[in-house]
């Protein structure tokens, strides 16, 4: 059935920018990503597909978009990026970067090196290199590690990959897309025309309302609808359930949802399309232990799809965000219509796959206050990675300190339960125990395993996630008391 549109301004077509020109498509599935259309529609197979779930990055290509008025470059795994996704942006992949025979400096600092065996990775490779080379900044060993997460190479090794980017990455881009990118902001700009898009019929669509109010409406009139933020669950849904998603609506041009504010409170308050990647040095300027879990979270491909509020409303129990923030004392936003609600993030997770959310009703924003005077916070994640891995167990704590003494506590956990939730008894056992007295915080460490009844997966057994989580709390008030200085990973990867 056609479209039966509202009042506002609607656009039947997705628009991008690919090889120096707009494309304009009318008609494609809502669930296609954008490695089918490469490799399906373009012909452009030099784009590899290896596992379809994001994890390789054998599929990486880069978006050009316009963020903070200047042009950025960040790498996607196509194999879960949709299609409609790429309205507004600039797609360029491993066949654009070569002008004739002559190779771009990251493909010849690539072959210099000797950076390729059975080649399979080689193109994934060299996208995550050309974002690298477009950062603005000279890449260094522990940034092209963190660069080069989500990229799996199995057969050449890491080191010689390394030395081409830093021969090659130095924060000086000197290529054909630096001498144009004026002009190719300005034709990204001509793409921004502020309406709603919609391509399809009421039966199978994928929309991108421009505003608050139009999303708000279409999502009344369409409430089946999936909604879709960076789609790095959603397009495994597709690539590994073989859903039939036949109604999307894409939140990422939605004016309203791409903000990082202040509430009146004075904490950060994200709005649901902010990316991991935008969020990460926001969350890290609140304490580190947040910057190393976001630096952990994923992958750099991940982090630049996936969204705040995607990891909020996606319900997992194994995600990060949620007891990162439970443990501050965080909110979710959310909206219906017009009515809009605020309520404490635990409290969003009612029980496994089931949130506090309405038919019709989507995650404006997420809250995360900064620490006050006397609250001391630290959260950990354990994997059996330090890269581009689950959590098996995460434990986030902050407390109220009155002097030496605990007068308050807000433990939260990952993987222990059915949701993101808070350890209570953990947290009552702390109340008046000083962090001069280890023996006083026995009782807590104790009450942790009442608290969860953990299940045993691929991931840990729950004997395993119970002993960590006792011992993640353990490790916190040993540090907050001084008796030891925290160590994490990352801090090991940084100063190499
Ligand atoms: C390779 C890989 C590694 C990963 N690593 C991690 C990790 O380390 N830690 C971790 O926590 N997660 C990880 N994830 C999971 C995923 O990246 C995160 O959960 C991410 O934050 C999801 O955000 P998204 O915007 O991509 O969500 P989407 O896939 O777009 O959506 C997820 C769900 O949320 C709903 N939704 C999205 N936005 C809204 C909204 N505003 N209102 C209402 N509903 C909404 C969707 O309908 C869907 O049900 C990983 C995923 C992959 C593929
Ligand atoms: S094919 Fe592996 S990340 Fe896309
Ligand atoms: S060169 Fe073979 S997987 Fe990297």
């Amino acid at each position: 059935m056609a479209f039966e549109t509202g009042p506002a301004a609607v656009r039947g077509a997705l628009r991008f920018r690919f090889r120096g020109r707009d494309v304009a498509l009318s008609r494609f599935s809502p669930r296609a990503t954008v490695l089918d259309w490469l490799r399906d529609d373009m012909g452009a197979t030099g784009t590899k597909e290896g596992c379809a779930e994001g994890d390789c990055g054998a599929c990486t290509v880069v978006l050009a978009r316009r963020k903070g008025g200047r042009l950025v470059h960040e790498p996607f795994n196509a194999c879960i990026l949709l299609l409609g996704q790429l309205d507004g942006a600039e797609l360029i992949t491993i066949e654009d970067l070569a002008q004739g025979a002559e190779l771009h400096a990251v493909q010849q600092a690539m072959v210099d090196a000797h950076a390729s065996q059975c080649g399979f990775c080689t193109p994934g490779i060299v996208m995550s290199l050309f974002a690298a080379y477009h950062a603005g900044e000279p890449a260094t060993y522990a940034g092209l590690c963190d660069q080069l997460a989500g990229n799996l190479c199995r057969c050449t090794g890491y080191r010689p990959i390394i030395a081409a980017a830093l021969d090659t990455c130095d924060g000086a881009p000197a290529d054909r897309f630096a001498a144009t990118a004026d002009e190719r902001a300005a034709a990204l700009a001509a793409l921004a025309d502020g309406s709603d898009m919609i391509v399809g019929d009421e039966d199978a669509f994928f929309a991108a309302p421009a505003s608050l109010d139009s999303l708000a409406d279409l999502y009344a009139r369409f409430p089946d609808a999936t909604l879709l933020g960076g789609a790095t669950d959603v397009g495994l849904w597709i690539t590994k359930q073989l859903r039939d998603l036949k109604r999307i609506i894409w939140l990422g041009r939605v004016k309203g949802l791409d903000a990082i504010g202040e509430t009146a409170e004075g904490a950060l308050s994200f709005g649901a399309m902010i990316s991991l990647s935008d969020a990460l040095p926001r969350l890290a300027a609140i304490h580190p232990d947040l910057g190393e879990l976001m630096r952990r979270f994923g992958s750099l491909q991940v982090r630049a799809s996936g969204t705040v509020g995607g990891n909020i409303a996606n319900g997992s129990p194994i995600g990060d965000l949620a007891p990162a923030l439970i443990a501050l004392g965080g909110k979710v936003v959310l909206r219906k219509g017009a009515k809009t609600r605020a309520l404490p993030l635990e409290d969003f997770f009612i029980a496994y796959g089931k949130q506090d959310r309405g038919s019709g009703e989507f995650v404006l924003a997420v809250e995360a206050p900064r620490l006050a005077e006397g609250q001391h916070y630290r959260a950990f994640k354990v994997s059996k990675r330090f890269d581009e891995d689950i959590s098996a167990v995460m434990l986030a704590i902050r407390l109220e300190l009155d002097g030496r003494r605990i007068r308050a506590a807000r433990i939260a956990c990952g993987g222990m339960a059915a949701t993101p939730k808070r350890a209570a008894e953990a947290e009552k056992a702390l109340i008046g125990a000083s962090l001069d007295e280890p023996t006083g915080w026995r009782a807590a460490a104790e009450a942790i395993g009442q608290d969860f009844r953990p299940l045993t997966d691929m991931r840990a057994t729950a004997a395993y996630r119970s002993t960590v989580a006792a011992n993640l709390l353990k490790k916190a008030l040993t540090e907050m008391s001084g008796a030891a200085a925290p160590t994490r990973i990352g801090m090991l990867h940084a100063a190499e």
